[in-house]
């Protein structure tokens, strides 16, 4: 009775386990959560002042979020009319779209390895036949690997500014020379950017897409990690030739995004609150990230081989023996420890024992608790195998 495309489907680890992480008890290093205490929560007056929003909107957004929008992507260096932004209920939603513009049954589209999880179930369940290249949090991707498997695929997706998982950030020179090979190998690129304001020792370079002198391209942001989350609100700019198709896409899938979202955001953006929200939460994060950095030294030195991330929310560590990472997560949370296997985040084999451990949701404290719970864990597993 069910659509062929349903098999394809596998489940989302993540709401799993964050289900399961539900519990107070439990320290949870499982979600890419923003801090409570970091969620930007709009005053009574800010609701009172808000235009009214009650009828249905445009399919591509509200025009003054809109212009916002695009002012802030010209100033990175991406080069965008207001015509050529589409307002999303949550970048989540753009993975959707552009897997539907550009993904049919055995589509070769190229990704990291490790790459965001949810962005390999949807371009699964459009049947797409996913090219891994690997992603070294220290070194980046091998040039010749990327260029061999850009010039297959039909679509190239990449994180590459604070990649979930790996927190890998390409430099200035890494960004230019995939834009090159992109503009020769044709496939469109889809840079999925919702990190690139975490950004805790320094601004991150300028977007790929950016660089692009031919190659088509979809670009996209979210007010997930800077604001709120539950706002379910982000956007995408794409070049003229995808915006059509991407609006009529949206129309299908939704009709418009939430009108109250927006003119709170268009409101926070255009007075200067949300520049000044993300500065006020930067030392936090920096001081957890560094918190479970001290952590990780401290307990899982010798177990464990990990690089300090610039930015976003993630520590991925390679584990020195090879471990079975789903039954460690099955084990973390009978001890009321939640965590992310690595294997989730990759297509296929990964080439050794990675886990994801998110840092900005749990206190200090229990930051420190948690790597120590872990390296018992670890440790015990290691005595009994
Ligand atoms: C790489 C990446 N893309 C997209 C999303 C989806 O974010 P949202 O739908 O909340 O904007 C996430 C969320 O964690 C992510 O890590």
């Amino acid at each position: 009775m069910l659509a062929q495309r349903i098999d394809r489907l596998t489940s989302s680890l993540v709401r799993d386990i964050l289900a399961a992480a539900q519990r107070p008890e439990v320290i949870s290093f499982a979600g890419g959560l923003p801090a409570d205490e970091a969620l930007f929560r709009p005053s009574p007056a800010a609701m009172q002042s808000l235009p009214d929003v009650w009828q249905y909107g445009q399919s591509e957004g509200e025009w003054v979020l809109r212009e916002l929008v695009a002012l802030r992507v010209n100033a990175l260096g991406l080069a965008c009319t207001p015509q050529q932004v589409l307002i999303l209920n949550g970048s989540q939603q753009g993975i959707d779209l552009v897997a539907k513009l550009m993904i049919e049954r055995d589509t070769p589209v190229l990704v990291e390895a490790p790459a965001y999880l949810a962005a390999l179930q949807a371009f699964r369940l459009f049947g797409a036949q996913c090219l891994p290249v690997p992603v070294d949090p220290r070194a980046g991707v091998d040039p010749a690997r990327f260029e061999a498997l850009a010039s297959q695929a039909r679509l190239t997706y990449l994180t590459p500014t604070f990649q979930n998982p790996s927190g890998y950030c390409y430099g200035d020179a890494e960004r230019n020379q995939v834009a090159a090979v992109l503009d020769r190998a044709g496939a469109v690129l889809f840079e999925d950017d919702p990190y690139r304001d975490l950004s805790y020792d320094g601004p991150a370079p300028a977007p790929i897409a950016g660089r692009l002198r031919q190659a088509q391209w979809v670009y996209q942001g979210s007010f997930s990690k800077t604001l709120a989350p539950g706002l379910r609100l982000g956007y995408l700019v794409a070049h003229p030739a995808l915006m059509p198709h991407l609006v009529r896409l949206k129309q299908a899938a939704d009709l418009h995004s939430n009108r109250l979202s927006q003119h709170l955001v268009a409101q926070v953006m255009a007075d200067g609150t949300l520049d000044r929200h993300v500065a006020a939460v930067l030392p936090l994060y920096r001081a957890r990230r560094d918190a479970m950095d001290a952590a990780l030294r401290r307990h899982l030195g010798d177990l464990a081989q990990w690089a300090c991330p610039a930015g976003g929310l993630f520590f991925w560590v390679r584990l020195t023996e090879r471990r079975d990472t789903m039954a460690l997560m099955r084990e973390a949370l009978r001890h009321d420890l939640a965590l992310m296997p690595g294997e989730a985040f990759f297509q296929g084999e990964a080439d050794a024992s990675y886990l994801r451990l998110n840092f900005s949701h749990a206190s200090i404290e229990r930051i420190d608790e948690g790597i120590a719970r872990l390296a018992g864990l670890l440790r015990a597993q290691a005595l009994a195998a």
